[in-house]
């Protein structure tokens, strides 16, 4: 059966059962911040679970297209090493909202493996959670109690991220092995025993604090690797020996003269895997809109892509080659997806344009690596500083996994904090540059008309109406040009199978004017263009205009309605705003603004725009409008809850406040007399600035445990000064008070010891001095009892026992102890008879002479 067959028998096995098939969602997910790339079946009916959306089916079926390369699910270590985890891979799933429950879908899974697909029944085990005894029962009228295992929450309780739907689990595992002994093999990570199919019972709805609510309604959402099914259904035993595959690798064998079958297990087999796997992710997510880029997703994708170019050195590619598998993957794929095949020459020049620009340092970086390692190892050092991996990332575009998996190949780790604060220091030198690159666009006079369509879509199909130089004006257009604060879109024009960069846009008279990468054509005047803004980086720009309003109104109810904006700054990665208001906002009012914006967040709050007849918009109560500006006739007003903000504006905001994902202030100046400014972040930026944060306190505790470990030492060194020179004056008293007794020098005292093992060092100390027919008894009081020390010079041994002297002492202050013949201790508690017995001590000596 051909992977085409197996993934169209599930659509038509779950459409037969009364499921609508309805299309992929694209892999990169709009409009979630909890998200960066589409890691399951279920995303796109995240709203259905959770209550907040509805459909006009019960129950759906569908392929989906996921990258599990970031977050909750990530597979990109084990890509390659094994034959079974991919970044990209298709999700077969069915689904029931509210309708059939566990029963069914057990039954229907069963039936669909065993009678459609006819697996054989012994091959097969199911896995429950602990908890689960319904689905247990249920299992057992299809399989012996032996082979329905239960597992804890790890491997059977399904969550889709940090937050949202999940629930326990049922899973099913497909056994490899000759005899079908792999029982104890399920779930140990191996290929001989692997998970094809897993049953979520979803009830559940994880929230930011990590509380499960239960959800109004129960429904089940299930997902199956249509690689791994399609490797046990051509009974292959990777994933990269069925059809999906096998014409990718094919291909590398011919670029690389390689043979995949003689290398399954070299690094060039795991080379070979790793680029096929890797093309699949890039080409997708370009596809749908995403580009390389320097942070957030495109970062990833970057990361993704350096890695393969990394791997194909082991097949000796000098030259740009991963995207010649694109043209493979558009055969392989592009009649369930078209979008590959209708993309591919800008997908394909994309990844070319990548590849080349990585390749141009990757030779003198690897050089570099291997020095630095050779250096770190010839130290003795285990780790590579972060500084080292800084200049990799920095001056050959090493990011930062790919160091770290080099390193790991030699066996050493990479500082992360020490990177990451080099990093934050080169984003504030950029920001500073930017500023000034933007001063300096020319922009040419253009004679054109331009609509603005980018509230509603990002990317559209228009005619070219003037081109001049860089830059290129359309009839319609996404790109948003800054205005009202809001930076300018940045993204791509695809025209007759080239791809220009936009990096900035600007209003020429009626004209908005796209700025490229390089000279266009003039011939392209008057062809017609794909334009596509920058989805992530746009949605980035959303969450901080949404939240711009949301701080204005926060700011009025804290401070006063004296509170008038007087500026702001929209941008991906911060907010800035500026106002009206005399004296500093303290610690505790920036709380409270936080507060009530992620109140407003947390509420999941609509945005709606309006468009009204001005001088019915100025009417709304509590409005806000600026009146230094010209409004026409008619206005666009943004409302986020009517009792909380309506504003004026022509920028572009997330659909519901949710979207914003989390806000939080991190800076508060002033900018001239009574004029504050506020400065923000939310979403992505919001979790960079924790990185960033994370970073300085990792150091700082560092530096802290550092401090104080060396204080302790001091502390140590200072101790052990003070004993050495409290026992240097305490000898010379103790010897000049020896009594002598028969030939015997006997002496006596008390010690200001603070332990047991002081009054010992003085003692044996005393013994050194004292050399030869010489007797101690030394006591000191801790904590109100007493300690005894008896030393006697060795001489002395054959006569004198210090065990038995320093027994006989302390039985009579009502204590005990022995010891060496030379050295020995005892504790008592007797303190008020103290002295009396120091002093009756020689005579304790001479008797015990006498007496022997
Ligand atoms: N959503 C479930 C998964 O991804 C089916 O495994």
């Amino acid at each position: 059966m051909r992977a085409d067959d197996v993934r169209s028998s599930f659509l038509e096995f779950f459409a037969a059962r009364g499921h609508r098939v309805v299309p992929s969602s694209p892999v990169i997910p709009h409009g979630d911040p909890t998200l960066l790339f589409t890691n399951a079946g279920m995303n796109q009916f995240k709203d259905v679970f959770l209550g907040t959306g509805t459909r006009d089916y019960t129950r759906a079926v569908n392929t989906q297209k996921c990258i599990r390369v970031s977050g909750k699910h990530n597979d990109l270590e084990e890509v390659g090493y094994d034959t079974y985890h991919h970044t990209f891979f298709e999700m077969l799933g069915n689904w029931s909202f509210g309708d059939y429950y566990k029963a069914e879908a057990i039954a229907w899974a069963w039936e669909l493996l065993t009678c459609v697909w006819q697996l054989p029944p012994e091959r097969l085990f199911a896995t429950v959670h602990h908890t689960d005894d319904e689905s247990f029962e249920l299992w057992r009228r299809h399989l012996p109690d032996d082979r329905i295992l239960r597992f804890g929450d790890r491997d059977n309780f399904w969550e889709m991220g940090e937050t949202g739907p999940c629930g326990p689990c049922t899973e099913i595992h497909y056994d490899r092995t000759p005899d079908c002994s792999g029982r104890l093999l399920v779930n140990a990570g191996t290929q001989q025993v692997i998970e094809i199919w897993n049953n979520v019972f979803i009830q559940y709805n994880r929230t930011a604090d990590g509380a499960l609510h239960e959800l109004p309604r129960k429904h089940v959402d299930t997902g199956m690797g249509l690689e791994r099914i399609t490797a046990v259904l051509q009974g292959k035993q990777s994933n990269y020996d069925t059809d999906l595959f096998t014409p990718l690798i094919a291909r590398l064998e011919e670029l690389s003269g390689k043979r995949y079958e003689q290398e399954l297990r070299s690094p060039i087999g795991v080379a070979m895997r790793v680029m096929a796997d890797h093309v699949r992710a890039l080409s997708f997510a370009i596809a749908d809109g995403a580009l390389p880029g320097n942070e957030g997703r495109g970062y990833v994708l970057r990361r993704i892509l350096r890695r393969a170019v990394r791997y194909g050195r082991n097949l000796g590619f000098e030259q740009p080659a991963l995207y010649r598998l694109v043209e493979v993957l558009a055969e392989i794929m592009g009649s369930a997806f078209p979008e590959v095949r209708e993309h591919r020459q800008t997908i394909e020049r994309v990844i070319r344009a990548e590849e080349e620009m990585f390749l141009a340092t990757l030779d003198r970086g690897l050089e570099r690596f291997a020095t630095i390692a050779a250096r770190a190892k010839a130290r003795g050092e285990r780790v590579l500083s972060g500084e080292d991996a800084f200049l990799l990332y920095d001056s050959f575009g090493f990011p930062l996994d790919l160091t770290e998996l080099m390193a790991r190949e030699e066996g050493l780790a990479v500082d992360h904090a020490g990177f990451e604060r080099l990093m934050a220091e080169q984003r504030e030198r950029s920001r500073q540059a930017q500023k000034r690159y933007h001063a300096e666009v020319v922009v040419p006079a253009l004679e054109a008309e331009s609509e603005f369509v980018g509230y509603d879509t990002l990317e559209c199909e228009s005619r070219i109406v003037a081109v001049e130089g860089n830059a290129i004006a359309l009839a319609a257009t996404p790109f948003y040009v800054e205005s009202g604060g809001q930076v300018s879109d940045t993204g791509t024009i695809e025209v007759e199978g080239e791809t220009f960069i936009v990096g900035d846009v600007q209003r020429v008279g009626n004209a908005i004017v796209h700025i490229c990468d390089r000279p266009v054509p003039l011939s392209l005047r008057g062809s017609s263009a794909r334009a596509r803004v920058d989805a992530e980086r746009r949605w980035n720009i959303q969450r901080n205009h949404t939240a711009t309003h949301l701080v204005h109104e926060a700011l009025r109810r804290v401070l006063g309605d004296h509170v008038k904006q007087s500026g702001s700054l929209v941008a991906p990665d911060r907010l800035r705003f500026d106002f009206s208001h005399f004296g500093k906002v303290t610690p505790d009012q920036m709380r409270q603004i936080e507060q009530i914006v992620n109140e407003k967040i947390l509420e999941r709050v609509p945005v709606e725009t309006r468009i009204l007849p001005i001088d019915q918009a100025r009417q709304i109560p509590g409005v806000k409008m600026f009146f230094g500006d010209k409004y026409g006739d008619i206005v666009r007003v943004v409302v986020v809850d009517e009792k909380f903000s309506v504003e004026f504006c022509g920028g572009t905001h997330v659909h519901n406040t949710s979207e914003i994902g989390l806000f939080a202030l991190t800076d508060e100046s002033a900018i001239a007399a009574g004029v504050r400014r506020i400065e923000a972040v939310t979403g992505w930026g919001l979790a960079g600035y924790i990185e960033r944060l994370r970073g300085a306190y990792q150091e700082k505790a560092a530096e802290h445990a550092q401090l104080t470990e060396r204080m302790h030492s001091l502390e140590r060194q200072l101790d052990k000064l003070r004993f050495e020179q409290m026992v240097a004056e305490l000898l010379p008293k103790l010897l000049s008070s020896a009594r002598s007794v028969g030939g015997v020098r006997v002496v006596t005292g008390t010690v200001p010891v603070q332990s047991a093992e002081h009054l010992r060092l003085v003692a044996e100390a005393l013994r050194q001095r004292l050399a030869h027919g010489g007797i101690g008894l030394l006591a000191a009081q801790l904590d109100g009892k007493l300690q005894l020390v008896c030393a006697v010079t060795d001489d002395l041994a054959a006569h004198y026992h210090a065990g038995k002297l320093v027994s006989t002492i302390a039985a009579r202050l009502g204590g005990k102890g022995g010891g060496r013949p030379t050295l020995a201790t005892a504790g008592a508690r007797d303190v008020e008879q103290l002295d009396a017995v120091l002093s009756e001590f020689p005579h304790l000596v001479e008797q015990w002479s006498t007496h022997d």
